[in-house]
C-alpha cells in the first residue's frame, strides 16, 4: 500500500515524459513541458525568458512566425503547393509529418504529441488563435532538459526529472526535478545550433531553411581566430541572460545593440572633375564602410524579408533633393529550380546571393554623383537602417555631410 502511495506521488509530481504515451491535448501537452514552478525560484531568469523571443516560437515578431507557417501550411500560391506531394489537401489532413519540419526547432515537444494535437496546433496556426499559440513555446524544460544532450550516444539520453545546466550542483530544490546534472555541450555553440542552423537537407521529406547563424559562426567567424561563443554574446553580460537579445519588440534595446556592434564610416568629397582637357564635371564623392563585428552573417534571413539598408539622400542648399539610392545587406535565396529569390522558410534552399553584413569584412560602397552646373554646395545624408519589414525603420546610425566645391 504504501509502495503504491510512493509510486503515485512519484507519478504526480514527474512533470515531463513520465506518462509514456502522447499527450492527447493541447492542454496536456502545455502541462508536461510546465515550466511555472521554476519562477518560484529563478523569478529574474523567468522574467528574462518571458520576454525572449524562444517565449513565443509559433507566434514570432510581429506575429511573422504564425503568418509564415500558415502560408506554408495552405500555400499562397497554388501552383507551388509545398504540401501537394504530401496527400495534404486540407488542413484537417495535416499530422505530425507535416508539422515536424517546423517544429523540430519552433516547438520541440510535438514530437510527444498525438497526430491529432499536430492537427489541432497547425489549425491554430492558420486561425492565428493566439490563447492556444502562447500555451507553448521553448522553455526552460526544452532548454534544460528535452534538448540539453546534442551527443546521444555518448552522453545518453535526457533523464526524466534531471535538470541539465552548466554545473552539475547535485541536488535541486524543484519538485519535479529535484537532480541537477551537468551537460558540457550547454555551454557550447553547438547547443544553439540544434536549432540555428540550416538547410536540413537530409533526413526530413521537405527541407527547410529558416537560420543559418550556427553555420556562419563555423565558417565566417571562427575562421579568424576569434573565440567568442554565442552564450558569450547572447547570454552572457550586463542586462542580457535569459532574454537572448535581439527582442525586436524593444526598439530601444535593439538600437542600442546594434549601434554598439556595427560601425558606419563616411567619407565625402565634391570637386570638378576633368575626365577630358576640354570639360568639368562637379560632381561629389561618397564612400560609405559599414563593418559589423557580429559572430555570423547579419541580418540572417529569417523572417526573410528583414534587413539593413545604407540610404544615401543628397540636395542642394535649398533643400532640393538631388539624388537618392539605397543598398540592401540581406542573404537572397533561391528556391532550387529557379534564379527568382524567394521568401519564407518553406521555400529557401540555398542562397543565390549574399550581401549580408559578414563578420569583420567591411561592405563598402561608392556613390559619384555628378551636380548641375549652378550647385556649388551640397548636403548628403547616410543612414544605416535596420527594417524587420521593408517599410520598418529601425535607424543604427545618421551620418550628415555638408560638402562645398569651393575652397
Ligand atoms: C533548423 C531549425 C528551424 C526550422 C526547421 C525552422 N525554423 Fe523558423 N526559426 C528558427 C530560429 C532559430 C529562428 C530565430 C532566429 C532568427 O530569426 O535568426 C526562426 C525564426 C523564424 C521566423 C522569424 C520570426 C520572427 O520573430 O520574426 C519565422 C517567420 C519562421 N522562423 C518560420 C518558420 C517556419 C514557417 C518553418 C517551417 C516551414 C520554420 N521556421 C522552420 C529555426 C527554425
Ligand atoms: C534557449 C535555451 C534556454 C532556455 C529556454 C532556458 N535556458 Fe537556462 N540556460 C541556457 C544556457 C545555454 C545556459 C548556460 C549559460 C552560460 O553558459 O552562460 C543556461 C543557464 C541557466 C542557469 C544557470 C545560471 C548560472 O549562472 O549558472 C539557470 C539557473 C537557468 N538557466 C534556468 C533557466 C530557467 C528557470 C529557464 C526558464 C525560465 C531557462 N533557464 C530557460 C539555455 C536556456
Ligand atoms: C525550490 C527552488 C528551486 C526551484 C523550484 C527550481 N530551482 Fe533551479 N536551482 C535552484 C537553486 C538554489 C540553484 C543553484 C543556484 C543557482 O544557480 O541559482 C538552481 C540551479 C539551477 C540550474 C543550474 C544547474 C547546474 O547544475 O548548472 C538550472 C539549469 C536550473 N536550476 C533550472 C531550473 C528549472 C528549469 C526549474 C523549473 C523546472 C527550476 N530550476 C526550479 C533552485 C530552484
Ligand atoms: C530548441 C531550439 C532552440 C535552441 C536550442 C535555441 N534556440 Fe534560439 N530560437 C529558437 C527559435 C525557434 C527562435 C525564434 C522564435 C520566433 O520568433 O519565432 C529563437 C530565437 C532566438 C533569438 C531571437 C532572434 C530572432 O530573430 O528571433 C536569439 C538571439 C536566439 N534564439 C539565440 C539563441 C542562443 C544564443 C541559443 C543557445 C544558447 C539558442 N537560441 C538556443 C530556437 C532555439
Ligand atoms: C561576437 C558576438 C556574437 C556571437 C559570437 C554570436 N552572436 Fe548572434 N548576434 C550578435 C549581435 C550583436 C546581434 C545583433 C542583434 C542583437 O543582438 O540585438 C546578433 C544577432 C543574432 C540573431 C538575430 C539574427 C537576425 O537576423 O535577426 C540570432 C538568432 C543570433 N544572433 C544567434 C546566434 C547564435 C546561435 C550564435 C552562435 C552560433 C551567435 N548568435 C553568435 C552577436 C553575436
Amino acid at each position: 500500500m504504501i509502495a503504491q502511495l510512493v509510486l503515485l506521488v512519484v507519478l504526480i509530481t514527474v512533470p515531463s515524459m513520465a506518462y509514456g504515451g502522447k499527450a492527447e491535448s493541447i492542454d496536456e501537452l502545455a502541462k508536461r513541458y510546465d515550466s511555472s514552478s521554476c519562477r518560484q525560484c529563478h523569478a529574474e531568469i523567468h522574467t528574462q525568458w518571458e520576454r525572449s523571443h524562444h517565449h513565443k516560437t509559433l507566434i514570432g515578431t510581429k506575429g511573422r512566425t504564425a503568418s509564415t507557417w500558415a502560408a506554408y501550411l495552405t500555400q499562397a500560391l497554388p501552383e507551388d503547393k509545398v504540401l501537394k506531394g504530401s496527400g495534404v489537401k486540407d488542413i484537417k489532413d495535416v499530422k505530425f509529418r507535416h508539422m515536424k519540419p517546423c517544429t523540430i526547432c519552433h516547438l520541440p515537444q510535438l514530437e510527444d504529441a498525438t497526430d491529432e494535437v499536430a492537427n489541432e496546433v497547425a489549425k491554430a496556426i492558420v486561425n492565428n488563435d493566439l490563447n492556444v499559440l502562447e500555451k507553448l513555446s521553448i522553455n526552460c524544460i526544452i532548454c534544460h532538459n528535452t534538448r540539453a544532450i546534442v551527443r546521444h550516444f555518448r552522453d545518453g539520453i535526457p533523464e526524466k526529472g534531471v535538470i541539465y545546466g552548466p554545473r552539475g550542483i547535485g541536488a535541486h530544490g524543484d519538485k519535479g526535478f529535484p537532480i541537477a546534472k551537468k551537460s558540457n555541450i550547454m555551454i557550447d555553440p553547438a547547443f544553439c545550433g540544434q536549432c540555428h542552423s540550416g538547410p536540413n537537407l537530409i533526413g526530413f521529406d521537405e527541407p527547410m531553411y529558416c537560420v543559418s547563424n550556427y553555420d556562419s559562426y563555423l565558417h565566417a567567424y571562427v575562421p579568424l581566430g576569434k573565440t567568442e561563443t554565442c552564450q558569450d554574446c547572447h547570454m552572457r553580460g550586463e542586462n542580457l541572460g535569459h532574454s537572448f537579445p535581439p527582442v525586436y519588440d524593444d526598439e530601444k534595446l535593439t538600437i542600442e545593440r546594434l549601434k554598439k556592434w556595427i560601425d558606419l564610416e563616411v567619407s565625402a568629397l565634391g570637386y570638378e572633375f576633368r575626365p577630358t582637357a576640354q570639360s568639368l564635371v562637379p560632381e561629389v564623392v561618397i564612400k560609405t564602410k559599414v563593418t559589423s563585428r557580429i559572430g555570423h552573417r547579419y541580418p540572417d534571413g529569417c523572417p526573410s524579408p528583414n534587413r539593413v539598408t545604407l540610404d544615401l539622400l543628397v540636395k542642394d542648399a535649398e533643400g532640393r533633393e538631388l539624388f537618392r539610392d539605397q543598398k540592401i545587406y540581406m542573404p537572397q535565396s533561391g528556391n532550387g529550380y529557379g534564379q527568382a529569390m524567394v521568401y519564407g522558410a518553406f521555400a529557401k534552399l540555398g542562397l543565390l546571393r549574399d550581401t549580408s553584413l559578414q563578420p569583420f569584412m567591411p561592405s563598402q560602397e561608392t556613390f559619384e554623383i555628378k551636380l548641375p552646373e549652378t550647385v556649388r554646395k551640397v548636403l548628403a545624408e547616410v543612414r544605416l537602417v535596420f527594417r524587420h519589414l521593408p517599410g520598418d525603420e529601425v535607424v543604427i546610425h545618421k551620418v550628415t555631410r555638408t560638402i562645398s566645391l569651393d575652397r
